[in-house]
């Protein structure tokens, strides 16, 4: 359903998309990882055919995203929403429908299929500034979903609302793969990107890694060390200055070091922390998606 070949897009000095391939078939669910300013929304942009790329080539649903062939079969939550504040929860999915030419008796149809869908039924009347986050992003959903779109675009759509809320955001995306949509997600979260069938990680404009949540997952170094103790700070920079040790993060697991050796990175490290007076635990762990991610960021660094 999308087919991306070496896409390019610069925004002056910045090359926001330096060469992007991917390949999205129907009924999957597509993640874009990567942090702040790799070119996930870009991205996006240069999908949803509102942003005219640089180089390389684009086809939704097998034609330019910008043909109106395409844009009748594509979808798109935009980070923040589209959304009118002062427009009722019926009312916002009204003027979508009515942006996308459906007919009255058609839209009727819709609005009550989108509704019941996201479980907004109750809420249509309701002022979307009056909506929680959680069923903000729903209505954003039910607007991209009026015109029924094989292919959906969602920029970051669960960023900032409760767990609860992203769980329920996320079945409704199972539902609609089982469907036979394409939907490609942009999110911070590890927890949703192993939620997809796939998954692209992008940084500074470059694609680092893509597939299976557990292929990417694959890439971690061999050597994965925890360190559990206090403070962590100091467990970090003790742990980043061993020389086998190619990375070393805190987080709420504890201090993770990357490397190719574990048993040298323990040894250094246990040797580190002794002279520095500290005491933790330095257990070997199995590698989690964050491991792979980190990695490859360091990787791509020194390229
Ligand atoms: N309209 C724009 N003008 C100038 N620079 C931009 C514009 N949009 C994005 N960029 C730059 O392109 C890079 C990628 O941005 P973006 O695609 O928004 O990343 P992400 O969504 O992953 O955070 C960043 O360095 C950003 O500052
Ligand atoms: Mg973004």
């Amino acid at each position: 359903m999308i087919e991306v070949r070496g896409l390019r897009k610069r925004f002056g000095a910045v090359e926001a998309l330096a060469g992007i391939d991917l390949h999205v078939p129907a009924g999957t669910l597509f993640g874009l990882l990567g942090p702040d300013g790799a070119g996930k929304t870009t991205t996006l942009r240069c999908l949803a055919g509102v942003l005219a790329p640089d180089g390389g080539q684009v086809r939704v649903a097998g034609q330019d995203p910008v043909s109106p062939g395409a844009r009748r079969r594509l979808g798109y939550v935009t980070q923040p929403p589209g959304l009118y504040g002062d427009l009722t929860v019926q009312e916002n999915i009204v003027f979508f429908g009515r942006v996308y030419g459906l007919e009255p008796g058609v839209l009727r149809e819709r609005i009550r299929e989108v509704l019941d869908f996201t479980g907004l039924g109750p809420f249509a009347g309701r002022l979307a500034d009056h909506l929680s986050g959680g069923m903000r992003q729903k209505l954003a959903l039910a607007c991209a979903l009026v015109h029924e779109p094989d292919v959906l675009l969602l920029d970051e759509p669960t960023t900032g609302v409760d767990p609860l809320a992203r769980r329920d955001f996320w079945t409704l995306l199972d539902r609609l793969r089982a469907r036979g949509v394409a939907a490609v997600v942009s999110t911070p979260y590890q927890d949703e990107a192993r939620r997809c069938d796939r998954l692209a990680f992008l940084w500074r404009g470059r694609l680092l890694a893509e597939g299976a949540p557990e292929e990417v997952r694959q890439l971690a170094p061999p050597g994965v060390l925890r360190l559990t103790g206090a403070p962590l700070a100091a467990l970090r920079q003790v742990a980043a200055g061993c020389p086998s040790v190619r990375v070393a993060y805190a987080d709420a697991r504890g201090v993770t070091a990357l490397g190719d050796d574990p048993e040298r990175m323990r040894i250094e490290i246990e040797e580190g922390l002794g002279r520095a007076g500290l005491s933790a635990a330095v257990a070997p762990a199995t590698a989690v998606l964050e491991d792979a991610l980190i990695a490859l960021t360091v990787a791509g660094e020194g390229a």
